[in-house]
This record gives C-alpha cells, structure tokens and sequence, in this order.
C-alpha cells in the first residue's frame, strides 16, 4: 500500500504543531533549509512516534523545491503540503523577505502542483499583517503578483520599488493569499484545493523574535485590544491547517482563514487606534 503523505516545509514553531496536529498515520516529510533544528524535528518526531523522513530544502531556490517535491512524490500518494518556511522582518534584510516569503512561496505553489493528489490539499501561512499594510496594494500590482509566473516576481518594478523592510513583509503576505486564490484554479484541475491561513502574533521563535523586537510594544497594545486578548499558540494554528487539509473542508479552496484572535476587527472597529494612541 503506498503511504499518505504529508509534507511539512518549515519546521519552526508552526511546522511542528502541525506535524503533532495532522501527522499521525502518515508519512511526515520534514523540510527546512536549518539543518541543526531540522534535526531536531526530526529527532523529536520520531521520538514522539511519528513516520518521518526529511530533506533539506531552501525553498527560494527553484531546483530545492522541485527537488523537495519529487521526494515527496517517491514516498507515496502526496495528500498534503503545509507551507510554513518564512523569514520575518527582525530576522532578515526586504533581499532575503522577498526572496523566501514572495518568490519562495510561488515556488512551492507551482512545483508541488505537480505532485499533489486528487483529494489532497495544501496550505500556505500567510500573515495578518496582508490585512493591515498589505491591503493598500494597487489592484494592478496585485494581479501581477497573484498571477506572473514565480521567476518574474523578483524584478516587478512595484516590488524593486519597495524598500520599507515592513512593507515588504505585508506586500509578500498579501501576495501569498492573492497568489494562493490564483494558483488553486490549477490545483483544482488536479483535483486539490489549496488555502492560506493568516495567523496573528503566535508564540513560536518568530512571533517571540518579533515581541521582543521595536514593534513589539505595539504588538502588545493590539493584542491586548483584541477580541481575545491572548497571544496565538502555535497550535491555533495547527489546528486550523487540519481543519484545512481535511474532507470537512473539502468545498473550501482558494480562500484565506484570519486566525488572529481577533486583532484585525479590533483594529478595523477603531478599537486599537484608540487604546494605543
Ligand atoms: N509567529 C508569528 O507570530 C507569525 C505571525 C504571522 C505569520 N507568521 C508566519 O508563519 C510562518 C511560520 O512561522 P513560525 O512562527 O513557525 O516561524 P519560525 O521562525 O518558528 O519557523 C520558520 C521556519 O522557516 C525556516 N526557513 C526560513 N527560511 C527558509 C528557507 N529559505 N528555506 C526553508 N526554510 C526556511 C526557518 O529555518 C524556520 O525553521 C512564517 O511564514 C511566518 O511569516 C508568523
């Protein structure tokens, strides 16, 4: 019997919670382009009983993916892809942000396309931030970042215009969900839906990495207004991708989930702006 597959690209904070979340009873294939915490993943997975197999992936480069998805494609019938590789803006330069969290996410979109299974489904971590900056985006530069082939996006002059490390971040994530929306029309015709979440501020390396970092002040004042007003664990999120990847959600594609705890509302109803400011 060939093996249900799941392939889990970024194993930080989320990439894990989704391996506890959705791994059992299938073949886990662990990638990160980190091999020491790769490693670790991996270390802990099999650990704690799950079938893993893993590659090191650096999914900004076009040969990594594919590389990457024909693995996938030779352990078994590809049922789910989760896409949480990403790079924040305290951790690296708008170079590297564009790089992996812009092209690298068309990239996996478009070569995993390729191997997905009928039934299967995949889903990308976006980011609220889509919601905020990244919602002024000219419709026209929109489509192009939706729709131009992965190997143009680099050089569309609204992205080299761009320099404002932040924005560079909300510009890349609300391309993934526009990128998302578009690429699951192919992945329809394969049969497999494709989504994006867009998590809020979650307790994982990054999300801790960004608190601790010169917007986290205001990140705390937003949490603090919001519906909830708790910080996401990494299993919200893992939680949501399951949701996702399952025949519950099988008349769901192309679409983003907001998992936020309730930041953007509070943000849109004026809440935010009031207590912050
Ligand atoms: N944590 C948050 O608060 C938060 C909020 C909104 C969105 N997000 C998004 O969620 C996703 C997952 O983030 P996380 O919180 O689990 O972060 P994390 O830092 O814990 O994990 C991200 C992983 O991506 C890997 N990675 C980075 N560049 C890579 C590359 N070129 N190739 C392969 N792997 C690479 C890192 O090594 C790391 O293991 C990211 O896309 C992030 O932008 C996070």
């Amino acid at each position: 019997m060939t093996a249900d597959v799941l392939a889990v690209i970024g194993v930080g904070g989320m990439g894990q919670a989704v391996v506890r979340r959705s791994g059992a009873g299938r073949k886990v294939l662990l990638a990160d382009f980190n091999e020491a915490l790769l490693q670790d993943a991996v270390d802990t997975a099999l650990g704690e009983g799950y079938d893993v197999a893993s590659q090191v992936v650096d999914v900004s480069s076009r040969d990594s993916v594919a590389a990457l998805a024909a693995a996938a494609r030779e352990l078994g019938t590809v049922t789910g892809v989760v896409h949480t590789a990403g790079l924040s803006p305290v951790q690296a330069p708008a170079e590297a942000i564009w790089k992996v969290d812009l092209f690298g996410v068309a990239l996996v979109l478009e070569e995993f396309e390729k191997v997905i299974a009928r039934g299967g489904a995949g889903v990308v971590i976006s980011s609220m931030s889509a919601y905020m900056a990244g919602g002024q985006i000219p419709a026209e530069a929109l489509a192009d970042l939706a729709a131009k082939p992965a190997d143009d996006l680099l050089g569309l002059p609204f992205v080299t215009g761009i320099d404002n490390l932040g924005y560079a971040y909300s510009v890349a994530k609300r391309a993934n969900q526009a990128r998302v929306q578009a690429e699951s029309v192919r992945w329809g015709g394969r049969g497999a839906r494709l989504n994006s979440i867009s998590p809020g501020v979650i307790s994982t390396p990054m999300g801790r990495q960004e608190l601790a970092g010169e917007s986290g002040a205001q990140m705390r004042a937003m949490i603090e207004g919001s519906g909830t007003g708790r910080l996401g664990t990494p299993g919200d999120i893992a939680n949501a991708a399951a949701f996702l990847l399952s025949s519950e959600a099988s008349f769901i594609t192309g679409t983003d989930l907001l998992v936020d705890g309730g930041v953007v509302a509070a943000l849109d109803a004026g809440r935010w702006a009031q207590e912050a400011g």
